[in-house]
């Protein structure tokens, strides 16, 4: 019988989990034998007599057929869980592997076929597997609220019998997932709510949920993402921006490059000019931020309060874990053989498989995976 293994994540600040009950309960329908390590869900509320009543087993199985995750293998107590995998097992979860290739290899040399979650491609089919869009909806929301929190002011425009309260304006840089949500949820609040980018297909979007395009420059790359600015692009944007920068409450940063650092839109000395009070959410941290004086965790520099909460979804691990878990139900859907006693069958003709399966069996299918093994070998 195929087995899967659910272990308890161990990263920092996470508390999210890779299979719910519900989950649990569809994998079982698939033929699918599901055991979840005791405590795996308790940073998701969810209690292990749940994952019980849904048919799991408790336990540990790293050697199990297939092992999902949230974040990519690590050391735990002096053992990595890369090496505890099976050979010729599959791992599924976000490896980030072109920017941790010794993990890849590790991975490789463990002989275990990884399906990585960051690499399925967005097109229309794939979106119930997307766990970047899934992750960075509930990211954007919260990164609103975070910064609604720390305000000082209220976000909506009040009339009182005191007089009128005027409605804060929130900026939003980048208008992807993140972004648009976080404009949806800035709109709700009652704020006045201007957002940039600089793929201009975004401004029908922006405008349909209320908010107001701020129009800079055009750079559009590959698959619909956005791709880096010219110095000469960089400088004119940021001569337009300036003054919403300065005229706002909130700044929530969203803007990403794949593969490259977060671009610089929020340099030091534009938060030197900010308005007292002000706070800056930069969910961009992680890959460098998009404010200069963003850093991991919550800093105030010149008077304006700039969060870099690190892991953001996790700290909505119950609605993150719910949709990670249906987005990996989805992907073990098309992986696994209902008909054929749940057999792992990694049919390379489908797009999907073909572009996330980065190894297969100890070989690194993933170009970019591959070739940033080849720099790390030639380093050492
Ligand atoms: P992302 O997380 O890579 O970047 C966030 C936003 O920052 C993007 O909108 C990008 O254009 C913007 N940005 C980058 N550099 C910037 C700069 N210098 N200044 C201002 N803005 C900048 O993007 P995300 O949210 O992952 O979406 C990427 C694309 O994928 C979009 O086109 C989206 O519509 C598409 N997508 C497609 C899906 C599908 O069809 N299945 C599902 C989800 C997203």
């Amino acid at each position: 019988m195929t087995t899967v293994f659910v272990p308890k994540e161990v990263a920092e600040r996470e508390a999210r989990v890779a299979a719910t009950p519900e989950t649990v309960k569809r994998l079982i329908k698939l033929g699918l034998k599901v055991i979840v390590e005791p405590g795996a869900g308790a940073g998701s509320k969810l209690s292990d007599e749940e994952y019980a009543s849904a048919g799991a087993e408790l336990g540990v199985a790293w050697d199990a057929d297939i092992v999902t995750k949230v974040n990519p293998p690590q050391e735990v107590d002096g053992k990595h869980e890369a090496d505890l995998l099976k050979k010729g097992g599959l791992l599924v979860g976000l490896i980030w592997s072109v920017s941790d290739p010794a993990l890849a290899k590790r991975l490789a040399d463990n002989g275990t076929s990884v399906i990585a979650m960051e690499a399925i491609p967005r097109i229309s089919r794939a979106q119930k597997m997307d766990v970047l869009s899934s992750q960075a909806n509930l990211a954007g929301y919260k990164a609103v609220i975070m910064g609604a929190n720390a305000l000082t002011r209220i976000m909506p425009m009040m009339v009182t019998a005191a007089g009128t309260i005027k409605p804060a304006r929130v900026v939003i840089m980048g208008a992807g997932v993140a972004g648009l949500q976080a404009i949806a949820t800035a709109k709700r609040l009652g704020a006045i709510v201007e957002a940039t980018d600089i793929r201009p297909e975004v401004k029908e979007q922006v405008e349909s949920l209320g908010g107001k395009f701020i129009e800079t420059v055009e750079a559009s790359g590959e698959g619909g993402y956005a791709k880096e600015l010219t110095a000469e692009q960089k400088k004119r944007q940021q001569e337009i921006i300036e003054s919403h920068l300065t005229a706002a409450d909130m700044v929530v940063c969203t803007a990403l490059i794949p593969g490259r650092p977060a671009p610089l839109l929020v340099p030091a000395h534009v938060v030197e000019k900010m308005r007292p009070g002000a706070v800056i959410v930069d969910l961009a941290v992680s890959q460098g931020g998009n404010c200069e004086l963003s850093e991991p965790g919550t800093v105030e520099k010149h008077g304006v309060t700039i969060i870099g909460e690190p892991n953001v979804p996790a700290t909505l691990s119950t609605d993150a874990s719910a949709v990670y878990a249906r987005n990996v139900l989805a992907l073990l859907m098309d992986v696994v053989d209902k008909k054929d006693e749940a057999k792992i069958k990694l049919n390379l003709e489908d797009e999907v498989i073909d572009k996330s399966l980065i190894i297969q069996d100890g070989t690194i299918r993933h170009q970019r995976t591959k070739e940033a093994v080849e720099g790390l070998e030639e380093k050492t």
